[in-house]
């Protein structure tokens, strides 16, 4: 009973899935779905958010929960916690999948966005996770899945901060899941390959090598093998032959090799292949305006 009286209502179990508007997360918003989990949905646009979460519910039967909030500031994982007490739920299971990337020269690119990426990419997964976390231990179910990349095995030039926030997720969750180990819950991540979606081209990487040359999966086939196995509890999810073999080989490659290959996939090219040249940096002693 609470002060007033009144039996609480005990809460219930739902699935977190960041940036479930679009590509993989989407996709996972129907695996959870089929696996009749209440879901409670997170982005940006909330028009998208409102038609999945009716379709979803229509579709598969679940109670389907959304919110609107910017996951790469602090406030708009407060907003999710609090969506998440509005509607009577706890987390059971968390899906850290939001991400933004940018191709290109480090130094030619936006800082304001590379710091947004590393907010949204690392630390809204590590705000999120701590949230969740203990009282997952507690109930000693759930689990947390986080949605990594091939890249975060290896240097990418090019790609370097967002590859970077991809090792980040691997190394954080490998260690996440030892320190969890027998307590019921399981910690995850998930190291796609490249995935048809508009990721690529949103962040101007559409025509470099590696969108031509290594073979592709959907985000049907990404979000399945995660789904599938995060519920079996697989540490480090590496789906397909070629990518097993690249996230394993790349540790037996010198780097003075490992690199320029990578790079010479990742590089910046226009629709006709040509390389992306650095721009022109100005002398800091040159005058400005000339
Ligand atoms: N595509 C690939 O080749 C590939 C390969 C390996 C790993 N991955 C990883 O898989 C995950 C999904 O990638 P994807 O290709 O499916 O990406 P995507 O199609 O670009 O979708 C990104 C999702 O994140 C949401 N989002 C972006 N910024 C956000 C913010 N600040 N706050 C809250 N939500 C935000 C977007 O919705 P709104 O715009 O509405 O916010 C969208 O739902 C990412 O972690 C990515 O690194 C992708």
């Amino acid at each position: 009973m609470n002060a007033s009286g009144e039996t609480p209502q005990p809460l219930a179990p739902a699935s977190i899935i960041t940036g479930a508007t679009q590509g993989i997360g989407r996709a996972l918003v129907d695996e959870f779905a089929k696996g009749g989990h209440t879901l409670l949905l997170v982005a940006r646009t909330e028009t998208a958010l409102a038609e999945i979460a009716r379709e979803t519910a229509d579709k598969y039967g679940v109670a389907v929960h959304y919110v609107p909030c910017d996951l790469s500031t602090s406030e708009g994982c407060d907003r999710v916690a609090e969506a998440l007490d509005a509607n009577g739920l706890y987390c059971e299971s968390l899906v850290n999948n939001a991400a933004i990337m940018t191709a290109g020269f480090f130094h030619d690119l936006d800082k304001d966005i590379l710091v947004q990426k590393v907010d949204l990419n690392v630390r809204a997964a590590v705000d999120l996770t701590r949230r969740f976390l203990p009282d997952m231990i507690a109930r000693g179910q759930g689990g947390v899945l986080n949605v990594a990349s091939l890249e975060g095995f290896m240097p990418v030039p090019y790609q370097a901060t967002y590859a970077a926030t991809k090792g980040f997720l691997i190394a954080w969750s490998r260690s996440l899941a030892w320190e969890v180990f027998g307590t019921g819950v399981r910690i995850c991540v998930a190291t796609p390959g490249p995935i048809d979606t508009t990721i690529h081209e949103k962040g101007g990487a559409q025509h470099s090598r590696y969108m031509v040359y290594l073979p592709r999966h959907s985000a049907e086939q990404a979000a399945e093998a995660a789904y599938r196995r995060f519920m079996r509890g697989n540490w480090v999810i590496v789906e397909g032959w070629v990518n097993r073999i690249i996230a394993s080989g790349v540790r037996f490659i010198p780097g003075v090799m490992l690199i320029p290959a990578v790079g010479w996939f990742f590089r910046v090219r226009d629709a006709a292949g040509n390389l992306k040249e650095p721009k022109p940096q100005k002398h800091p002693d040159q005058a400005s305006g000339d």
